[in-house]
């Protein structure tokens, strides 16, 4: 009597086991599986509303779009390519794409946003809110509506 009590409990205490065992490893393994897909950057990628909300105060100004291409073509060609669809020459070895800012998707996206993202990164989209005052990155935004309404 007293033996198998002893028994059951080891069987007990192994069966708890094996279930922390099971959802640890099944944890690990949904974790492995979903995780290079979110380092990728393959979520959506979407500007808090406060963000998106923000008005470009360059919005249509000639100049700034002029000031914008200057830095525009410095930098954000190599991989945006010179029209804006995502195809400059470093695009090729980057997954996801950079953005092709001729989509109606990111037409449709407001300045806000387009801004938040320029300045947070993610991924190989560099964080340019170190590199670019507040102006300058309103000044690329302001370029990059430019490029949009070429065919
Ligand atoms: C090294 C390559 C690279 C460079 C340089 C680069 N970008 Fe990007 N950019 C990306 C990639 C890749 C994405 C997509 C990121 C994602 O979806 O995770 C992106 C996305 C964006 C987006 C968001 C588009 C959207 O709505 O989803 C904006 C805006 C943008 N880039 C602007 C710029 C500007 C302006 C510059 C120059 C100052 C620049 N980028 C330089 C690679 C680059």
């Amino acid at each position: 009597m007293h033996t198998s009590n002893k028994l059951s409990g080891h069987l007990r205490e192994s069966m708890k086991f094996i279930q922390n065992f099971a959802v640890v490893f099944i944890g690990a393994v949904v974790f492995a599986f979903f995780f290079p897909a979110i380092a990728k950057g393959e979520a959506p990628w979407a500007a808090p509303a406060a963000a998106a909300a923000k008005k470009n105060p360059f919005a249509g100004n000639g100049e700034a779009a002029a000031s914008g291409k200057q830095i525009y073509g410095t930098i954000c060609t190599t991989c945006h390519g010179p029209t804006g669809r995502g195809d400059g020459p470093a695009a090729a070895t980057l997954n996801p794409k950079p953005a092709n800012y001729t989509t109606s998707a990111i037409a449709g996206e407001s300045d806000g946003s387009l801004f938040w993202k320029l300045s947070e990164g993610r991924g190989a989209m560099l964080a340019f809110k170190g590199s670019y005052s507040e102006k300058q990155r309103w000044e690329l935004i302001t370029y990059i509506r430019t490029l949009q309404g070429k065919k």
